[in-house]
C-alpha cells in the first residue's frame, strides 16, 4: 500500500479518487483537515475499505511512525501544505510550522521506517514530494521556461516554506540516501478546488453576482494544468522516476490571469447564460495588487516527456470545459465551502486522531 498525506485537499482527493479507480492497492490517507481539507471531496469512497482516513499531523513523528509500523507502505507521497500565497502573506506561521517543520518530522519518521525494512524494501521505497514551480522566483517576459536546474528564487513565504521543504527533501537523499522524487508543478485547477484560488473564486463570484477581483493589471502569467493531468504525472513518477531527481510538471499552456478570468466567463456565459443576456465578464474589477506578485512562472516539462513519456492529456480548452461543467453540477459542494458547513463533516464521518 501507499501512504499520502494531505489527501482530502485539493490535489490529494483528485489524486487518491484516480489512484482507486485505477489500482486496487490501498491508501492510506494523513490529513489533519485544516480549513482547506474537506472529507466531502473522498465522498464517493465512502464504504470502500481501500481507503483508510487518517485525521492527523503530518508534524506527528509519533502518530507517522505508528502509522509507517503499521501498515508498512511502499511509499509515502507528501501533498500536505499550506498552500494559498495569499494567506502565506497575512500569516506565514503556519506555512513555516507544516511545510517545513511538519516535512522535517515527516521526514525524520519516514527515515527510521525506512532503515528498518529488508535490502528489497528498501531499494523499491519512494518518498515522493509535491512541489511547486513558485521556489524558482519570477521569469522576465521573454525568458525562458523553468528548467530542473533553475536557481531557487522563492518570493514569497508560501514559495520560501516550500522551497526549504525541497531542500530538506534533497538532503535525506544527499545524506541519508533516503529514495526521494521531487515534483515541482504549475498551477492546477479542475474538481475541488478551493473557492480561494483564482479560477473556482471566479466561477463561484460570477454565479453569485459578486465582483471579480483582478489583482493589479491582470497581466501575470502562469502556466495552468488540470488537475487530473497532475495526478497522472506523479503517478508516472512514483512508478518510473529516478530516485534524487526532480521533475517538472507543466501544461505548456502560459496565459495572462486576465485572460484566464475572460475564458472562465466566455464559458459561463455559454453554459449558464445571465438573465439579462449581459456577460460575466462585465463583473470583472481591478483591485489592489497582491505583494511581491510574481510576474510569470513558466514550466519547461521536457524532462519528464522524454525520461517518463509524460505529456498531458487536456488542453486548456477542453480543461477549463469540464472544469466549469464540474462546478455548476456541483453547486452543493461549492456551497458547503463557502457557507462553511463542510467542517460538519469531521466530527459526523471520523473520529479525531483515529
Ligand atoms: P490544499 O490547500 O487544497 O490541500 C492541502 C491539504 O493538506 C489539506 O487537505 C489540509 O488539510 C492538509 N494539511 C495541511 N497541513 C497539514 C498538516 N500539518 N498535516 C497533515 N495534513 C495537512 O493544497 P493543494 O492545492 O491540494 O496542494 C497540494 C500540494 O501540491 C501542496 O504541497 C502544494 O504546495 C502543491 N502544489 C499545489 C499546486 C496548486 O496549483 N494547487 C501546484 C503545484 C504544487
Ligand atoms: O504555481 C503553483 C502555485 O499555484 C501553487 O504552488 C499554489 O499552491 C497555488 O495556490 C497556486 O498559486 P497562485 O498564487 O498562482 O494561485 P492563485 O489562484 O492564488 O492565483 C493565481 C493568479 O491569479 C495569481 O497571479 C494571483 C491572481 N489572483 C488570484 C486571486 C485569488 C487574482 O488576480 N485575483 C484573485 O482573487
Amino acid at each position: 500500500m501507499i501512504l499520502v498525506t494531505g489527501g482530502a485537499g485539493f490535489i490529494g482527493s483528485n489524486f487518491v479518487i484516480d489512484w482507486l479507480a485505477q489500482s486496487d492497492e490501498p491508501i492510506i490517507n494523513l490529513d489533519k483537515l485544516t480549513y482547506a481539507g474537506n472529507l466531502q471531496n473522498l465522498a464517493s469512497l465512502e464504504g470502500d475499505s481501500r481507503h483508510v482516513f487518517v485525521r492527523g499531523d503530518i508534524g506527528d513523528a509519533g502518530l507517522v511512525a505508528r502509522l509507517l509500523a503499521e501498515h508498512r507502505p511502499r511509499a509515502v507521497l507528501n501533498f500536505a501544505a499550506e498552500s494559498h500565497v495569499d494567506r502565506s502573506i497575512h500569516g506565514p506561521e503556519d506555512f513555516i510550522q507544516t511545510n517545513i517543520v511538519g516535512t522535517f518530522h515527516l521526514l525524520e519518521a519516514v527515515r527510521a521506517y525506512w532503515n528498518t525494512l529488508e535490502a528489497e524494501a528498501r531499494t523499491a521505497f519512494r518518498f515522493l514530494h509535491v512541489s511547486t514551480d513558485e521556489v524558482y522566483g519570477s521569469l522576465e517576459k521573454d525568458a525562458p521556461a523553468f528548467t530542473e536546474t533553475h536557481r531557487y528564487e522563492p518570493n514569497s513565504p508560501y514559495s520560501a516554506s516550500k522551497a526549504a521543504s525541497d531542500h530538506l527533501v534533497r538532503a535525506y537523499h544527499h545524506t541519508y540516501g533516503l529514495p526521494v522524487l521531487t515534483t515541482n508543478c504549475s498551477n492546477n485547477y479542475g474538481p475541488y478546488h478551493f473557492p480561494e484560488k483564482l479560477i473556482p473564486l471566479v466561477i463561484h463570484n460570477a454565479l453569485a453576482g459578486k465582483p471579480l477581483p483582478v489583482y493589479g493589471d491582470g497581466q501575470q502569467i502562469r502556466d495552468w494544468l488540470y488537475v487530473k493531468d497532475h495526478c497522472s504525472a506523479i503517478r508516472r513518477v512514483l512508478e518510473a522516476g529516478r530516485p534524487g531527481e526532480t521533475y517538472n510538471i507543466g501544461g505548456w499552456n502560459e496565459k495572462p490571469n486576465i485572460e484566464i478570468v475572460h475564458t472562465v466567463c466566455a464559458r459561463l456565459d455559454e453554459l449558464q447564460p445571465k438573465a439579462d443576456g449581459s456577460s460575466y465578464a462585465t463583473q470583472i474589477a481591478f483591485v489592489k495588487d497582491r505583494p511581491g506578485h510574481d510576474r510569470r512562472y513558466a514550466i519547461d516539462a521536457s524532462k519528464i516527456e522524454r525520461e517518463l513519456g509524460w505529456r498531458p492529456a487536456e488542453t486548456f480548452d477542453t480543461g477549463i470545459r469540464k472544469t466549469v461543467r464540474w462546478y455548476l453540477a456541483n453547486q452543493d459542494w461549492v456551497g458547503a465551502v463557502t457557507s462553511g458547513s463542510y467542517r460538519a463533516w469531521v466530527g459526523k464521518h471520523y473520529e479525531a486522531g483515529q
